[in-house]
């Protein structure tokens, strides 16, 4: 379906005129940026099956009994991720803070907002640079650089003997034993709590915004999939950018790198 100019319109006009945007967005608005998503064709899940990779019991077994799968999943992770850099609708939302309070709530683990720009980023889910305790207090960031030389060494426990051992040392800048004990990336997997102090500051903002922008959630995870209800019932107006239907006050079929710069160039006013 294309979009029609009236709906962006009307959305460009509602942004321009809001106090507080929360902007929250899921693995589509990533997906241009070289990052797989999670349901889509060729998703994460359709080639790692959940119970295997998206709890930390599944991965343990995993590890255990297939740690080459483990390997591999934790390279597909970690490598695009290490890679990627902001697409056009990272840049778009970024500028966006220019014109409007923009609070950005991420299912996202790749830190591409705040590599974009954006001040306020709560990400609900966690993130793969933020290494915390085994009782989630926060170590250190890990850099994309020091990502990359992890997704490298990882690569190579896809295959050949030893493969557990060779990946607990390929990963260990990030997951294992250092000099403070314990560490591990701050990811919320399946089961898990939602990361805080985020998910608060998230459903603070949400309860104050006047307008809620969704980019690239397919809404079926919770509790974050609530966000969209929350805002509505809290008198915000809601608008959806998704190739697939989604359900908002103004859905604007297409992806982010092509819909959110349209909408800050019809935000700005310059001829679209
Ligand atoms: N631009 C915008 N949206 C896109 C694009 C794109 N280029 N490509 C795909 N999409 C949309 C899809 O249509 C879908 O609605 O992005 C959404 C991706 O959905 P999922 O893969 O389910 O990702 P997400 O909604 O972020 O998943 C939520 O589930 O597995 C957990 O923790 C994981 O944070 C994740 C959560």
């Amino acid at each position: 379906m294309t979009m029609r100019q009236s709906d962006l319109s009307d959305a460009a006009e509602i942004l321009r005129s809001a106090q507080h945007v929360v902007v929250f967005t899921g693995a589509g608005m990533s997906a241009e940026s070289g990052i797989p998503t999670f349901r889509d064709d060729d998703g994460f899940w359709q080639r790692f099956p959940v119970e295997s990779f998206a709890t930390w019991n599944g991965i343990l077994r995993t590890a255990l009994w297939r740690p080459r799968a483990l390997a591999e999943f934790a390279y597909e992770v970690i490598h695009p991720i290490a890679n990627a850099s902001p697409n056009a609708g990272h840049q778009a939302l970024e500028n966006l803070e220019h014109f409007v309070k923009v609070t950005v709530v991420t299912q996202n683990i790749d830190a591409l907002h705040q590599h974009a720009g954006n001040t306020i980023v709560h990400e609900i889910h966690g993130s793969l640079f933020e290494l915390v305790s085994l009782h989630g207090r926060f170590r250190s960031l890990l850099s994309r650089g020091q990502l990359q030389r992890i997704a490298n060494r990882v690569a190579k426990c896809r295959r050949g003997p030893l493969a557990l051992a060779r990946l607990m040392l390929a990963m260990r800048p990030w997951l294992g034993l250092g000099i403070r004990g314990l560490h591990r990336p701050k990811l919320v997997l399946f089961g898990d709590a939602m990361a805080e102090p985020d998910w608060t500051m998230a459903t603070r903002a949400v309860e104050e915004c006047d307008c809620f922008l969704q980019v690239g959630c397919s809404g079926v995870v919770l509790p974050a999939a609530m966000l969209p209800a929350q805002a509505k019932a809290a008198g915000a107006i809601t608008i959806a950018i998704d190739p697939q239907p989604a359900t908002a006050d103004i859905w604007l079929p297409g992806t982010a790198a092509d819909i959110l710069p349209a909408l800050l160039t019809a935000v700005k006013g310059d001829s679209p």
